[in-house]
């Protein structure tokens, strides 16, 4: 079965949001919900979202020690949320640290999906060489940090869809790629690099794609959606 698009609500205000939301009337969307809004409106949006039958991708990227990452995915597990990550840059031992707190924080017993962030896609090779002094290419770095997050139990990792074939040869077919960098055909590619019409990303092996500003900032957000939708489910 074909999962929903991710619509990265990135939004600055809980306002915003709702009233987002409240263009799809009753349908039940799955959302993306990054750093600005939850530090600007917390946990109680977060449920509230829930409440309205929404799913939730909480994109916080959590990079610290174990206990600090365990002892805050046992709280965002409690929140209900479908989706959430960490830095594989963290290392193994908080990426497991990070899935032990979900599996004992999660209210209903089924924990979120976990998924790790390999580089940045605003890093490139030069400045990751530089940098980080990681002597490899870009793409060897990224396959190594996503065969790290599946020895750690992780479901997947963040990536662009152009990265998925590598990812998947590292990992497994099952391994999940969750793409952002989605750009329907024609569309404003605005400062996203690499990117990839909803129904390519599904030939390339996403499994979960990640949309914002092509529906956000659409004139018809809801007939933005459909189209986007319609495109990732190879329905036309
Ligand atoms: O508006 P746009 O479709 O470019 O939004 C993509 C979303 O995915 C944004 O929230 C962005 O922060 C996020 N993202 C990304 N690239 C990554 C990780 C997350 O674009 N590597």
């Amino acid at each position: 079965m074909t999962t929903k698009p991710i619509v990265a609500l990135d939004v600055p205000s809980r306002e915003d949001a709702l009233e987002f939301l409240e263009q799809f009337g009753d349908e039940s969307l799955y959302v993306k919900i990054g750093m600005e809004l939850f530090y600007a409106e917390g946990p109680d949006l977060v449920c509230d979202i829930k409440q309205k039958g929404h799913q939730v991708f909480l994109d916080l990227k959590l990079h610290d020690i174990p206990n600090t990452v365990y002892r805050a995915m046992k709280v965002l597990a409690g929140l209900g949320v479908d989706m959430v990550n960490v830095h594989a840059a963290g290392g193994t031992e908080m990426m497991r640290a990070a899935k032990k707190g979900l599996e004992e924080g999660a209210a209903d017993g089924k924990r979120p999906l976990l998924i790790a962030v390999t580089q940045l896609t605003s890093t490139t090779e030069n400045t990751m060489q530089r940098e980080q002094l990681i002597p490899v290419s870009l793409k060897e770095s990224v396959s190594q940090y996503a065969s790290l997050a599946q020895k750690a139990g992780l479901d997947g990792v963040v990536c662009s869809a152009w990265e998925a074939e590598k990812i998947h040869e590292a990992t497994s077919e099952d391994f999940l790629c969750v793409t952002p960098g989605i750009r329907p055909e024609g569309a404003e590619v605005g400062d996203q690099k690499r990117v990839a019409t909803p129904g390519k990303a599904r030939e390339l092996g996403a499994g979960y794609i990640v949309v914002g500003r092509p529906i956000t900032q659409a004139e018809n957000p809801v007939a933005a959606y459909r189209m986007i939708e319609k495109q990732w489910r190879g329905e036309e």
